[in-house]
């Protein structure tokens, strides 16, 4: 039986948010509707995070509504706080995403309190979640590396991925926020990981700063792995990791699996269509 594996396109957020200049609302609508008419059944479709630290994603409640939902897909955000929480679920997200650092400094740098505390603040949104049946993501950020700390030791990032699992998270997202790994390096973090959390609820969010990120999904699919997040265009960073690009691009990952046998239910012509239609977006080429 042919295997599938899902792609969870993060353009739409991870993608814009990198973006300095303003996008139109309009536009961001209609990148996700283009992405819903390519067959993708996961889209993170908004950020409810401060408008004072990430402006560009200061119109998710409007961006969520004005989407055209089709049935089956999944329009997903992230909340890094319960404010965050309760504006994506007044916008109806599907799913929300959120914050676990596998390191200090990015974790201060990304949301003002170590990792620790992150797991302490991520609380409240966990037990109001389970009250309203919303399924959350959990992220581990700085997986491999961290821009201010240094290479991470798998232990550490397989003990948050744990903590966000056992939590309640219904998936964990191993972020590898500055594309800093290896297959050597992803394949020590996914040891020490699934020993916590089965394969079939790890993602690999892998961003694509060394080019190696296609690499990195066929080690993580040769130990199980079938979730990965990518990015339309390789739209993308994150401004709180310098120097970090996108996530890889989507079409690439598809173009990957297909030709490693699996299905992805992605039309690759109206993929094409959309990445060109979302570089026109892009403003950030070249930039830090
Ligand atoms: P803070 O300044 O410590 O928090 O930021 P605060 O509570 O003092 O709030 C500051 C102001 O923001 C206040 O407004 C709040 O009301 C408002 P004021 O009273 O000054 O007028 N505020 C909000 N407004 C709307 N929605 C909210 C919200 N929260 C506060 N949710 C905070 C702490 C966590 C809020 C901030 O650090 C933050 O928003 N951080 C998010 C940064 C971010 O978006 N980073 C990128 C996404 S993560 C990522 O890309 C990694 C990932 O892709 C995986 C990977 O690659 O590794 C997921
Ligand atoms: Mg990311």
């Amino acid at each position: 039986m042919t295997e599938h594996v899902t792609i969870w396109e993060m353009g739409p957020r991870d993608g814009l948010q990198n973006e300095k200049a303003h996008i139109a609302t309009t536009d961001k609508i209609r990148l996700v509707d283009m992405l819903t008419a390519c067959g993708f059944s996961k889209i993170e479709t908004a950020s409810f995070v401060s408008p004072k630290w990430v402006p560009q994603m200061a119109d998710g409640t409007e961006v969520m509504a004005g989407v055209a939902r089709a049935r089956g897909v999944a329009y997903t955000a992230i909340a890094p706080n319960l404010k965050g929480y309760e504006r994506a679920r007044e916008a109806n997200a599907d799913a929300i995403g959120i914050f676990g650092s596998a390191s200090d400094g990015f974790s201060r740098a990304n949301v003002n309190c170590g990792m620790e505390e992150a797991l302490e603040r991520a609380q409240p949104i966990i037990d109001q979640a389970r009250e309203d049946g919303i399924p959350l993501r959990g992220y581990v950020s700085c997986a491999i590396a961290c821009p201010y700390d240094g290479p991470v030791p798998p232990g550490t990032t397989a003990r948050i991925a744990e903590w966000l699992y056992k939590a309640g998270c219904v998936e964990i997202s191993l972020g590898d926020t500055i594309g800093a790994g290896t297959p050597e390096t992803i394949d020590a973090v996914l040891a020490a990981t699934l020993d916590v959390v089965p394969a079939d609820k790890v993602a690999g969010h892998y961003h694509d700063t060394n080019g190696r990120a296609l690499d990195n999904i066929t080690t993580s699919i040769a130990r199980g792995v079938r979730i990965f997040d990518s990015s339309i265009a390789g739209l993308g960073g994150c401004p709180y990791a310098p120097g970090a690009k996108g996530n890889v691009a989507t079409e690439g990952v598809v173009e990957l699996c297909e030709s490693h046998g699996f299905t992805t239910g992605i039309d690759r012509n109206r993929l094409a269509e959309t990445a060109s239609f979302a570089k026109t977006l892009r403003q950030n080429e070249g930039a830090a």
